[in-house]
């Protein structure tokens, strides 16, 4: 007799999950579910070694990059951000709380930096559109790995260098501090980012220390440019 009412209790808990789950999948909105989801890493923790080790890997994507995730959506929910676009949302950031600045900037930058890394050997090459827009924005392949290099070892404490396409179609580096990104309307110079590296101290501080220029250097080892022609291509 108790074995019966457990085996229907049991039963009871089972359908109703599955209900729950069911609602929720049909009904995304009414369930709660965040409009702004947390993508798996394209790869494995020890994907990008020995250009980036498995431990900062860990720790970048599942401490700090969730932690911006997670303190964005708190913050933006209840609010008008709430149900904006990223792209919005950073076109408006200046009136945003710097919370929703600061981790708004710091969950798309960990999404870009991911996807324009690759293991070695597995980014393809630049396409050549993508380099004659090089060409023709920065002289040569090599001029513009030297001045992205500059504008990452100056960037002065914590931020970013990246490649951006404008709206008129050419590209220009530029380097912006904490999480900011050349979508917001802070930006010094405002366009979409194609190519990003993280230059906070934990991005590389575990395996390089001080030596973010040697970071640097790698990191043109593990660049997906696969994905970079994709995003100078939209
Ligand atoms: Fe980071």
């Amino acid at each position: 007799m108790k074995a019966k009412v457990i085996l229907t209790s049991l039963t009871l808990v089972l359908t109703m999950t599955t209900q729950s789950s069911l609602f929720s999948q049909s009904s995304p909105a009414q369930s709660g579910k965040p409009a702004f989801e947390f993508p798996a890493l394209p790869y494995s923790y020890d994907a990008l070694e020995p250009f980036i080790d498995k431990m900062t890997m860990e720790i970048h994507y599942t401490r700090h990059h969730r932690a911006y995730y997670d303190n964005f959506v708190k913050a933006i929910t209840g609010t008008e951000w709430e149900s904006k676009s990223l792209n919005d949302i950073f076109a408006g950031i200046s009136k945003a709380s710097a919370v929703i600045r600061n981790n708004g900037g710091g969950y798309y930058n960990h999404i870009l930096f991911w996807e324009n890394m690759a293991p070695q050997g597995q980014g393809g090459q630049m396409s050549a559109e993508l380099k004659k827009a090089i060409e023709s924005a920065f002289g040569s392949v090599e001029d513009f790995i030297r001045q992205f290099n500059d504008a990452a070892k100056g960037r002065f404490g914590s931020g970013w260098a990246w490649l951006v396409k404008d709206a008129q179609g050419n590209l220009f580096i530029s380097s912006t501090p904490n999480q900011d990104n050349p979508l917001m309307d802070v930006a010094e110079k405002k366009g979409t980012p194609i190519l990003g590296l993280d230059v906070w101290e934990h991005a590389y501080y575990l395996k390089y220390q001080n030596r973010r220029p040697d970071y640097i250097e790698a990191f043109w080892n593990i660049v997906n440019w696969n994905a970079v022609n994709e995003r100078f291509a939209q």
